[in-house]
């Protein structure tokens, strides 16, 4: 169900309460998996100062589209955020997601020649991997900024991140069969996402193909 930032106080405060009773687990068990490295992502407030700097640099257009999400939408995405200790002040989406692609290709190579240490450590970069510039949004196109098209993006992130770390404990363990297994669902979650939020890679404007 969605909801407008002008919902009643008390239901606001119910929304509240029942997304932080999810996001302050989750925000333990990230930080707790971060270690020393991470940022200010370890707390509610460190979450809601990134937010506030990657909302800081976006243009007006798409920053009155980001400030006008939902309570419920936001929370989510900081709980996106709250899995990730790096974040680039340049970095592009493109760009990260290219390192992405070497890293789950290096996991499958792990995978492939038995290297519990190659699959694992690649793995866990690819769950952790770079946040670009102002975060995900300002790459997802300004009709993909509402409650309900945002609604999805949690659950390729948790697919792919939540798999990716799977497949690590499998592959420190040494069970490769098991580490495999975790390969489909993390290309899934690839592939899903980039139905909802990708265009045709690389497509030019100089052909006259449909
Ligand atoms: C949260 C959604 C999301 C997930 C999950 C995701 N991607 Fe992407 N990916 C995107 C978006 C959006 C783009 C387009 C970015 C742009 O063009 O600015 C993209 C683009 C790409 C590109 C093309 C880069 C280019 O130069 O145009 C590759 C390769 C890629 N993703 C690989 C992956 C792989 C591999 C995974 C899984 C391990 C993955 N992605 C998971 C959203 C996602």
């Amino acid at each position: 169900m969605l909801r407008s930032n002008t919902m009643p106080s008390k239901q606001a405060d119910k929304t509240r309460a029942r997304v932080s009773s999810y996001l302050i687990p989750l925000i333990f068990v990230a930080t707790s998996m971060m270690g020393a490295n991470a940022q200010a992502a370890d707390s509610m407030d460190g979450l809601k100062k990134i937010m506030k700097g990657q909302i800081a640099i976006m243009k007006p257009k798409l920053r009155n589209k980001v400030e006008n999400l939902s309570t419920d939408t936001k929370m989510s995405l900081m709980s996106i955020l709250a899995m990730h200790s790096r974040y680039s002040d340049k970095a592009t989406l493109r760009q990260v997601m290219l390192e992405v692609l070497a890293d789950y290709q290096t996991m499958v190579m792990g995978i492939m020649t038995d290297s519990s240490e190659m699959a694992a450590d690649s793995a866990r970069r690819l769950a952790n991997h770079r946040i670009p510039v102002g975060g995900l949004l300002p790459y997802l196109g300004l009709e993909n900024i509402t409650d309900e098209r945002l609604a999805v993006l949690d659950s390729f992130n948790t697919s792919v991140e939540g798999n990716a770390n799977k497949l690590a404990d499998a592959a420190e363990k040494g069970d490769m069969v098991k580490a495999a297994s975790f390969l489909g669902p993390i290309s899934t979650g690839c592939v899903g996402c980039h139905q909802v939020f990708r265009t045709y890679p690389g497509q030019s404007e100089f052909l006259k193909l449909k």
